[in-house]
């Protein structure tokens, strides 16, 4: 998912045209504005940290781009494209240390196990929007 922030800053192309080169495919694709209900139930894992209003809030702060992508081993070779959570802890050249401004508004969201990104790929879409 490409976060408010980053669409907001009109970096949606550079950030998929980042993923595409580094050989993921995307099998759906599409803009997306969360409601307060939705945001929180795709975040519910973290409804009892201290940040989750403030990041409910700012996930409907605008659309987000939400994406199906595959490749081999893609959990990992996502979170290692996208680098830490925390921008100031990326790694050069990742998309967070690229495009994101703080631990909450850090432009993408990946899952982090492959039974998460099943949860999270119907979450956003339906089969006849999965290719
Ligand atoms: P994400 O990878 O989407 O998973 C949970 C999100 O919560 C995370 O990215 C950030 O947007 C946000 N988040 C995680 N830790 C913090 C924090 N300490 N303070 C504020 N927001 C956070």
């Amino acid at each position: 998912m490409i976060k408010p922030d980053a669409v907001r800053a009109g970096d949606s192309g550079l950030i998929l045209d980042q993923i595409i080169r580094s050989g993921f495919e995307i099998k759906a694709l599409k803009l997306v504005q969360l409601s307060q209900k939705e945001a929180e139930a795709f975040y519910a894992v973290h409804c009892e940290r201290p940040f989750y209003g403030s990041l409910v809030e700012f996930m409907t702060s605008g659309p987000v781009v939400a994406a199906i992508l595959e490749k081999e081993n893609a959990v990992e070779a996502y979170r290692t494209l996208i680098g830490s959570t925390n921008p100031e802890n990326a790694a050069e050249g990742t998309i967070r240390k690229r495009f994101a401004s703080s631990i909450q508004n850090n432009a993408v969201h990946g899952s982090d196990s492959d039974e998460n990104a099943e949860i999270e790929c119907s979450f956003f879409f339906n089969h006849f929007e999965r290719v």
